[in-house]
């Protein structure tokens, strides 16, 4: 098997690094295309992968192609290997907002994967939501996925508009613990302790709480009833919380990422 990679900056290199570390794949089947000639070679005296600037020199040769670049170049690659491209290939799509429809019209191709990773596959736990297009076979479908959990986990879901919602939860969710873990480092800053302190204290703190959820079955409501004994300090900052309606804010937050999702799908 043979995997092209178009486009190699944050997220194509991430799966072209991540298929290659997890040996199911030999480099000499990893290709990868940019258009930066910069970047290509770099890429071949770094990483070793077989780099390419010219589709026509790689897309017939591959059984799956990733696409990775940014979604307003993904109408002028489609339009590109369009006449390079064979029925039995697989494309996966890993650009937001891009549809299967679109991929299909566009380079005749029917056997379509739409998947949505997060930032943290960058480090092997990110998590990529994908969905299939009618002529993706089980086999073809475990393949991919197989590539795909080289970045981490993935889960399949049943249509797009599941894709434009995992957007909003696990797409943009590392922002939204990043935006916490901030607001929590300039308490810690306003309470007189130094940024490195406060660093590690929220660092520490967020480690652990997601350690202890995952050697658990506990809900995040049972841990947090756990750790709020009546009348004490937990208790009396989720009360803050509850009061200022966090909560709701929190899931209003993803629900704008959704609908966002939604809207920029239809610019593509
Ligand atoms: N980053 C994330 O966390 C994340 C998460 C989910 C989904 N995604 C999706 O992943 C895709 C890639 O994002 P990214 O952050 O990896 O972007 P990126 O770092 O800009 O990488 C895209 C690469 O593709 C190259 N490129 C552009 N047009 C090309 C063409 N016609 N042929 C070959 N290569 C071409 C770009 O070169 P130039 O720089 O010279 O244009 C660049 O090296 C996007 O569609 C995004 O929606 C990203």
């Amino acid at each position: 098997m043979k995997v092209l990679v178009i486009g190699a900056g944050n997220m194509g290199l991430t799966y072209a690094e991540g298929m290659s570390k997890s040996k199911l794949l030999k480099k000499k089947n990893i290709m990868v295309l940019d258009k930066s000639e910069e970047k290509l070679e770099e890429l071949h005296q770094i990483s070793h992968f077989d780099a390419f600037s010219e589709l026509k020199d790689c897309v017939p040769e591959a059984d799956i192609i990733f696409i990775a670049v940014k979604p307003y170049h993904a109408e002028g690659v489609f339009k590109a290997i369009k006449p390079l491209v064979n029925s039995q290939q697989i494309l996966v799509s890993i650009m937001a907002g891009v549809t299967i429809a679109s991929i299909e019209d566009i380079t005749g191709l029917t056997k379509i994967v739409r998947a949505m990773p997060n930032l943290p596959a960058q480090i092997g736990k990110g998590l990529t939501s994908y969905v299939i297009s009618q002529d993706v076979s089980r086999i073809e479908m475990l393949t991919v996925e197989s590539l795909l959990d080289t970045t981490g986990k993935s889960i399949q879901v049943s249509n797009e508009q599941f894709i434009d919602a995992s957007t909003g939860i696990s797409g943009s969710g590392p922002a939204y613990v990043f935006y916490f873990m901030q607001s929590m480092m300039e308490a810690a800053m306003q309470m007189g302790f130094s940024k490195e302190d406060s660093t590690i204290l929220v660092r520490q703190t967020f480690t652990g709480a997601v350690e202890l959820f995952n050697q658990s079955n506990l809900s995040p409501n049972s841990w947090m009833e756990r750790v709020a004994s009546k009348g004490g300090t937990t208790r009396a900052a989720l009360d803050s919380m509850e009061d200022n309606n966090v909560n709701e804010l929190i899931k209003d937050a993803a629900f704008a990422a959704f609908n966002r999702a939604v809207e920029l799908g239809k610019e593509y």
